[in-house]
């Protein structure tokens, strides 16, 4: 009796697991507004996510793309964007990766802060 429950407990932890990885690819409460990905001003918010990332680790990475990005207004007068972007490593292997940067739009790039970058794999 014990034993076939553990058995039927297993599955649901594995897909409450994976269903975690999908929900992670929404923006945070607060994001509500969409930026268009297409934009040259949304790619730079990427590529500055990727080469602050790849200074600090000192590892080989290259920006590819956006698929989606959200902002929402702070407090001191900047934006805040989270984005779901994809980039390659050192092999040139693509991976998907999440971040949120700070910034005011039409400021110079260097005052500009990466506040989190994950790997999504
Ligand atoms: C690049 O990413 C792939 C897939 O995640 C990984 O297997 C590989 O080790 C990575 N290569 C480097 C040089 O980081």
């Amino acid at each position: 009796m014990k034993q076939s429950a553990v058995v039927a407990v297993l599955p649901l932890l594995a897909m409450a697991a994976a269903l975690q990885v999908a929900a992670d690819l929404a923006p945070p409460a607060g994001y509500t507004k969409e930026e268009d990905v297409t934009t040259y001003f949304i790619q730079q918010v990427g590529k500055f996510s990727v080469n602050v990332y790849k200074i600090a680790y000192m590892i080989y990475m290259n920006y590819v793309s956006t698929s989606q990005c959200w902002s929402k207004p702070a407090e001191d007068g900047g934006n805040y964007y989270w984005m779901v972007l994809s980039a390659t490593n050192g092999s040139g292997t693509a991976g998907t990766y999440v971040s949120t940067v700070w910034g005011i739009p039409g400021s110079e790039s260097k005052t500009w802060k990466l506040l989190s970058f994950n790997s999504t794999n």
